[in-house]
């Protein structure tokens, strides 16, 4: 668990062989807890925007304690392995987002007309097919023992669009201009 001492790491709870309800219950809360990390980073932009920077400080943090449950529940279910297996797992999410999971809810937005909840679901679609092929692509590095070339990856804001390298000069997904996307160096 990276830098951590070992007589942290111990306290860690560890993955153990699971009854089928508690790793049902497991799963559940793992969802459970990621959504509300993710909900309260989104809240806590909204009260950075109302001006209210001591409360979006305690979402973040809230949040950040949702992530060590997540990772914890996450640890004891046996989802943390090695980085080729993490890829594959990775890429398997993606996939089922391409082929099944988002063409299907599309069919059902659109038959119920909600262009919005459409659009939601394109940007996440197209970009899910760039994630795919970069964890393909760094699965290979991995099953080589290497890592992949040292290139930033950057994030569209609005949609979510993801390139590694030079930038486009607007997203080729949401058309938004590039200082909207999001660099991690
Ligand atoms: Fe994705
Ligand atoms: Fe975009």
């Amino acid at each position: 668990m990276g830098d951590m001492p070992d007589v942290y790491e111990q306290k860690l709870p560890k993955p153990e062989k699971l009854n089928a309800m508690t790793d049902e219950s497991l799963h559940a809360a793992f969802a459970g807890e990621s959504q509300a990390a993710e909900k309260y980073l989104v809240f806590s932009a909204a009260a950075e925007d109302e001006g209210l920077p001591h409360i979006a400080r305690l979402f973040r943090a809230i949040s950040f304690a949702e992530t060590r449950h997540a990772r914890n529940h996450l640890r004891v279910m046996g989802g943390i392995n090695k980085t080729a297996d993490n890829l594959l797992v990775a890429f398997q999410g993606e996939s089922f987002e391409i082929d099944e999971m988002y063409p299907a809810y599309q069919e059902i937005a659109r038959s119920q007309k909600n262009q919005q909840a459409f659009r939601s679901m394109t940007y996440s679609l197209k970009a899910e097919r760039d994630h795919k092929r970069m964890y393909a692509e760094a699965r290979e590095a991995a099953l080589r023992g290497k890592d992949i070339a040292d290139q930033p990856v950057s994030v569209c804001l609005i949609c979510g669009h993801t390139v590694i390298g030079d930038l486009p000069d607007n997203c080729p997904v949401c058309a938004a201009a590039k200082e909207y996307y999001r660099t991690f160096e």
